[in-house]
């Protein structure tokens, strides 16, 4: 079946004009002046956003099928989450963590419940590479708590992303990230993703955990290949290692499971989470199991804002809705319809579209031409997506997405190649 015949065209925004208008012009001017220039910023000023679309300031609407890069699971401004997150703005805003707040406790228990982890415990920060940071430091802290203090060194991939701070960055497997930041702080080893022979060269008596993801999400919606989470978790068990999952991208529901990790039947030691979880309110959250989670006890780690009670709040609603049984069975259904509109799409356009990957609704189209123009067609077009790597496309749809918004999502792809 021709699955992108039956799509039906576009009907959002104009395309841009090689001249600006005027609104937008202005404010890029002036974060041109006010704003670090950190970021590669699309020429789009963004104001206002509804379930999957977002309007820019000149009111042009626009199909979004990013979501704030796999953050607002739930589309943009979803009613529950709002409320939850006023109601909560009315009551108490933070004490800090020297006091005992209830969202946050009702927060971690979901988590943990969902987790499988035995006696799982929550950690509340503000991103993810804090929540990975957590994970790092709780390696380190619990292998010398068990009495193996040379053990600090963490194994992570190439191509992986695990976040800008430091440690993390360093953690990253991707030269691009740390040039210019040296010295690194020291103990992280990268190898090849997948290659477990790799894995078993690269464990030696300073090793103390593994850190994986269980999709490269930054490194282009790469999925580990079948079997290599539960080969870790068996090299882990085999060495007295750590299996440490970075769930920020996978987590909340994005894959058709609560955490990317449950396709595989693998329990981890720690996991962390953020993107999706505060529908778009920065949280971040480190789960880990009971035996590991004391070797961070009183005044050893810590955050301010961590598990914030206005973000703990919107995250239990954004967790209950995303990862309800009946919201998981849809988001694996569109995912398998966004798969099989990417397949046609491949098919079809083999002289511009390399491959299609993903898991659930995160899903990435390998191009030919650079990613970066097809993504700015796209927008052009009317679509939000963004890039993966030089060369691919990512899709992180919202997982009230329609199947329709989906198919019309893959037709601006096909129109912007
Ligand atoms: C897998 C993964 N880990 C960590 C991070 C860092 O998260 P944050 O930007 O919230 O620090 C990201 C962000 O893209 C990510 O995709």
């Amino acid at each position: 079946m021709d699955l992108l015949a039956s799509a039906p065209a576009p009907t959002t925004a104009t395309p841009s004009k090689p001249s600006l208008p005027s609104r937008t012009d202005a404010v890029m001017d002036r974060a041109k002046k006010a704003l670090l220039q950190n970021y590669k910023q699309q020429p789009l000023v963004l104001e206002r956003g509804e379930g999957v679309y977002v309007w820019d300031v000149e009111g042009r609407r626009y199909l979004d099928l990013i979501c704030g890069i796999a953050t607002c699971g739930l589309g943009h401004c979803h009613p529950q989450v709002v409320s939850a997150a006023k109601a909560q703005l009315d009551k108490l805003w933070h004490v800090s963590n020297v006091f005992y707040t209830e969202p946050q406790i009702a927060l971690a228990e979901r988590l943990n419940k969902a987790s499988g982890l035995p006696g799982a415990r929550s950690f509340f920060c503000n991103s993810g590479a804090e929540a990975n940071e957590a994970l790092i430091k709780l390696a380190r802290r619990a292998q010398k708590e068990r009495g193996q203090p040379d053990r600090f060194e963490i194994i992570t991939f190439e191509q992986s992303f695990h976040g800008r701070t430091l440690a993390t960055v360093t953690a990253t497997g991707q030269k691009k990230y740390q040039q210019g930041f040296e010295p690194l702080p020291a103990g992280f080893v990268h190898v090849p993703y997948g290659d477990l022979d790799a894995v078993d060269k690269a464990i030696g008596p300073k090793t103390a955990a593994i850190l994986v993801e269980p999709i490269q999400g930054e490194g282009g919606v790469r999925p580990a290949p079948a079997g290599f989470l539960q080969a870790l978790r068996q090299r882990c068990d085999a060495h007295g290692l750590f299996l440490m999952i970075d769930e920020v991208q996978t987590g909340v529901g994005r894959t058709g499971k609560a955490f990317g990790f449950q396709h595989t039947g693998v329990s981890p030691d720690a996991f962390s989470l953020a993107k999706a979880l505060g529908n778009g309110l920065p949280i971040g959250a480190m789960v880990c199991t009971d035996a590991l989670g004391k070797a961070l006890p009183s005044g050893t780690h810590g955050s301010t804002f961590g598990g914030n009670p206005v973000a703990a709040a919107a995250a239990s609603v954004t967790f209950d809705l995303a990862c309800s049984a009946a919201q998981l069975a849809d988001t694996a259904a569109k995912g398998a319809h966004l798969h099989a509109l990417g397949q046609a799409l491949k098919a079809k356009r083999a002289d511009k579209v390399v491959d299609v990957r993903g898991q659930g609704l995160l899903f990435g189209v390998e191009v030919k031409d650079a990613a970066a123009d097809v993504v700015a067609r796209c927008r052009a077009n009317g679509l939000l997506v963004n890039l993966a790597g030089e060369k691919t496309v990512r899709f992180a749809p919202a997982f009230v997405t329609t199947m329709d918004q989906l198919t019309q999502g893959l037709a601006i792809l096909e129109q912007s190649l």
